[in-house]
């Protein structure tokens, strides 16, 4: 079906495997969650953590079979992503995601939250059930960290001073953190050293850093139509991604526009061409390139395998996508 699907290949049983598991792991006890579920994870997500995280066991297991706790380590993966959707497409007031209407859209605010906050709730049951303290950690902290990275979000739109530095940092709270730790549990999960651990971590790290690089240029090269989500909406909102922080430094003009949070006519329209006509895309471009490198040079921790040959191609494929 897609660049991304034929790309995980290798895992397609797992990852079919995981979707039957997650609409049965959360349908089971309402109704109206099964209703959500069904939506969620019937429509097309990419699927990229939990097959991060197959592939990670796989590389990491010596041709041994996946384990149950792998199986459901994938499983956590998706669920605490999804979660973070279903409240990010609220906060974002956003109708569109997997090429279908949002939660929230189809049914209400209150039943996204409540969907949200229960998906949140299952993935934390069955974390604490891997009975892994180490796992437990690791991915409790991520669960902290899309809340720290939602605030930050929340708290620095339309503000113009923002740095790159902060921007990063927002970036790995919203969307690296998952990857890393993830990738860095799987590992944990196998028994691998200390020392290869952080090595899946840097990996899971540098990949999410650029995926979202990438999702940020695409929110302005991008078609809602292709993305099935909505496209232009970062900068509507005051959210300053990688190509405005570039851009901003060759306009001047930018700053005013942002700092007015758009209020006079023309002014979004006026910001988005000159981002567009600027060199932040093509620099914002080359900042995930270079993360992406440190991810592929990250697998060399790794024995090779062709689990790991994929893991490299992930990190061409995260600069590539389309959507
Ligand atoms: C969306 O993630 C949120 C970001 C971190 C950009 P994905 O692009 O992986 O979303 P799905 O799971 O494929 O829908
Ligand atoms: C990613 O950020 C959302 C989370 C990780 C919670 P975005 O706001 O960029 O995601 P999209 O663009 O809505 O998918
Ligand atoms: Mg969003
Ligand atoms: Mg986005």
């Amino acid at each position: 079906m897609t660049s991304a699907t034929s790309l995980f290949s290798p895992v397609e049983a797992d990852l079919e495997l995981l979707t039957d598991n997650l609409k049965q792991l959360i349908g089971a006890r309402h109704p109206i969650l099964y209703a959500a579920a069904e939506h969620l994870f019937g429509a097309g997500g990419k699927r990229l953590r939990p097959a991060v995280v197959f592939l990670v066991s796989r590389a990491t297991l010596d041709g041994q079979e996946l384990t149950q706790r792998h199986q459901r380590l994938a499983e956590i993966t998706e669920m605490i992503h999804t979660a973070s959707l279903v409240h990010d497409d609220v906060v974002d007031e956003s109708a569109l995601r997997r090429g279908v209407p949002t939660v929230h859209s189809s049914f209400t605010n209150r039943v996204a939250v409540l969907a949200g906050d229960f998906l949140f709730a299952q993935s934390s049951w069955y974390l604490a059930n891997l009975d892994n303290l180490q796992v437990v950690k690791l991915l409790s902290q991520v669960i902290m960290d899309l809340a720290e990275g939602e605030i930050l979000q929340g708290l620095n739109r339309f503000d113009a001073d923002l740095t790159t530095e902060t921007y990063l940092e927002k970036t790995y709270y919203k969307t690296a953190s998952l990857i890393a730790n993830s990738a860095k549990a799987a590992g944990v999960l196998s028994g691998v050293s200390d020392e290869v651990q952080e090595h899946l971590y840097q990996y899971g790290r540098s990949l999410g850093l650029a995926f979202q690089i990438v999702d940020d240029i695409l929110d302005f090269t991008g078609s809602e139509e292709v993305l099935g989500k909505p496209a232009g909406s970062d900068l509507k909102q005051g959210n300053l991604t990688a190509p405005v922080l570039f851009a901003m430094e060759e306009r001047p003009g930018l700053e005013a526009l942002i700092e007015r949070e758009f209020s006079q006519d023309g002014d979004w329209e006026q910001a988005f061409a000159a981002v567009l006509s600027s060199n932040g895309i093509e620099r914002a471009r080359q900042l995930a390139k270079d993360h992406a490198k440190i991810a592929a040079d990250s697998l060399e921790a790794l024995p090779p395998s062709s689990s790991r040959q994929v893991l490299l191609r992930l990190t061409d494929y995260v600069l590539s996508r389309a959507y």
